[in-house]
């Protein structure tokens, strides 16, 4: 097979998901980031609680209002262990136009865990059972599951393969960690390939795709994988899923980036109040983003406009800031 020929079977039967990172890609961010850069299908939106349905059109469901969720496919999830309250979530959100929830079996944080929501909830497979006969018999949407292999151990994810298995579910995403390993460590792929020929669902990879590199050894080994989702990878480098399809970077990326960073900037400064709250989102950003960045004359030095972007503490000294890193950074990747 030729290498063209594989790069056009990528295009068509891959699906790329941008991943939900709480505070980071909310629709400003999505929206901004699907206008700049190709290659993902879909993307599914941060948590949000389980409440009340009588709360329709409250602020809690602004972030997926369908007004501001136009330009990609978005999935909207649902951090609950409360089954009535995920229904009447899903009921809202059926009402908004969406056609699947996802219900996050994933978050590591252990204010969340301590509380037996996200990862906490992976070490009691009859917990999961009990939600999910309710949540299947009376969701509005067809459920997903997003999860890891464990809150504290990786042997925690077959009893909870046995219960999903016993239920309708969409597909479930896959991230090869356990929860007490927060965002670090090792991916854990024999435990990921395990999880994967136990499960009668279909099962999409999450986790550490950080290269094109890194994506082609996955695919190699999970070649069933039909879904793939990024986070960190691409906020890092957005050129990532259209490289991942075979589409090469713009002739001047440092031009795309500055297009998408001016709409997430301007778009936080519509909606956030206060220069604090706007530049802690913009520096959260450049956390990622700026891993891409060296200095010009020597790609591999850190940019010190870098460091101005994180000690800005007025639009001013950030804009100062941001202009001088554009004029003087090189593209990295
Ligand atoms: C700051 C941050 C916030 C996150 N928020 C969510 C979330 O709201 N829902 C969720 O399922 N996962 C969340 N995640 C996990 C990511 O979706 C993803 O599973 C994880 O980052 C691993 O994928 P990656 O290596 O491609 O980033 C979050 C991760 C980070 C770093």
């Amino acid at each position: 097979m030729q290498y063209g020929d594989l790069k056009a079977r990528r295009i068509l039967s891959l699906i790329l998901c941008m991943a939900p990172l709480h505070g980071v890609t909310g629709r400003v961010f999505r929206n901004a980031f699907v206008k700049a850069f190709p290659g993902f299908d879909r993307a599914m939106a941060p948590f949000i609680l389980s409440v009340d349905g009588s709360r329709k059109g409250d602020a809690h469901y602004k972030d997926l209002l369908p007004e501001y969720n136009r330009r990609i496919p978005v999935i909207p999830q649902v951090l609950s262990n409360d089954a009535p309250g995920f229904v009447s979530t899903a009921a809202v959100l059926a009402d908004l136009g969406y056609s699947e929830v996802n219900w996050n079996l994933g978050c590591p944080y252990p204010m969340v865990t301590a509380k037996r929501r996200g990862s906490g909830l992976l070490p009691f497979p009859d917990l999961i059972r009990s939600f999910l006969e309710l949540a299947c018999a009376h969701s509005a949407l067809p459920l997903s599951v997003k999860l890891r292999l464990g809150l504290d151990d990786r042997r925690e994810i077959m009893p909870v393969i046995q219960a999903l298995n016993d239920f309708p579910i969409s597909r479930i995403i896959v991230h090869p960690r356990v929860g007490v390993q927060m965002y670090g460590g090792e991916t854990d792929l024999d435990g990921f390939e395990e999880a994967a020929r136990a499960s009668r669902h279909p099962v999409s990879y999450n986790g550490d795709i950080n290269r094109v590199a890194d994506f082609d050894a996955l695919r190699l080994r999970f070649p069933s994988v039909g879904e793939w989702m990024l986070g960190r990878g691409a906020i890092s480098d957005p050129f990532l899923p259209s490289g991942i399809k075979g589409l090469g970077p713009p002739s001047d990326p440092i031009a795309s980036i500055g297009a998408f960073h001016d709409d997430v900037y301007f778009g936080y400064r519509e909606i956030l109040s206060g220069q604090r709250h706007v530049l802690d989102k913009m520096k959260e950003l450049w956390g990622y983003l700026g891993r891409s960045f060296g200095a010009r004359s020597d790609s591999t030095k850190r940019p010190d406009a870098l460091k101005a972007i994180e000690k800005a503490t007025s639009f001013q000294a950030y804009d100062a800031a941001v202009s001088a890193l554009f004029a003087g950074a090189a593209w990295k990747r």
